[in-house]
């Protein structure tokens, strides 16, 4: 496995990096899931700064600060509604990545966590999402020197070792 890929069980709102990814909708103004926790564990200034965003399309990216957060940014995308595969999902998805990566990069970040965009609410296959994200991270690293960490991060036993697995495959 590549040394600067680490995928953590747990909860992405305590991680300590440069930014957290959140998958938010396209109002950018909060939600449930990992977009709930992460407003709630930046406090009231979050959604304050997301209001001037004026929103995001699928497959864009937009960064904020992170507030109480430990992460110093928060780079919101918004993922594919699930519609059964034929509606340009993984496009879409593997867009979320780039430009997440492109952001994080354009600000200096070098240590950066994601969570399994759009496969909660959402309802993207598990197993076909972790391949659109090691595929795009892996192409990636390929070329850039400037990421030092990228974090997966999974809330449930059963994803985390469900992308252990695929990872294993990519990096
Ligand atoms: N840390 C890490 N992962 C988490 C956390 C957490 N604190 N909380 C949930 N997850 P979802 P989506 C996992 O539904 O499918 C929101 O309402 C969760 O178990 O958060 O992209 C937005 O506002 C799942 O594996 O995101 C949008 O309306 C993964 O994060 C919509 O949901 C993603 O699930 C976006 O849906």
């Amino acid at each position: 496995m590549d040394k600067r890929i680490e995928i953590v069980e747990g909860d992405i709102t305590k991680l300590h990096v440069d930014a957290i990814v959140n998958a938010a909708n396209n109002s950018l103004l909060g939600g449930g899931g990992v977009d709930g926790a992460i407003h709630r564990a930046a406090g009231p200034k979050l959604l304050a700064e997301c209001r001037t965003l004026k929103g995001c399309k699928t497959g864009e990216a937009k960064i904020t600060k992170g507030y109480n957060l430990h992460a110093e940014y928060v780079i919101h995308t918004v993922g594919p509604v699930w519609h059964g595969g034929n509606a340009n999902e993984d496009e879409l998805l593997s867009k979320c990545y780039k430009n997440s990566f492109r952001i994080a990069m354009e600000n200096g970040v070098h240590s950066i966590a994601f969570p399994a965009i759009s496969t909660g609410a959402y309802l993207f296959p598990f197993e076909r999402a972790s391949k659109i994200a090691c595929n795009v991270t892996n192409e990636l690293l390929k070329n850039e020197l400037f990421l030092e960490k990228i974090f997966f991060v999974f809330f449930s036993s059963k994803d985390f070792l469900s992308f252990t697995k695929i990872a294993e495959q990519y990096f």
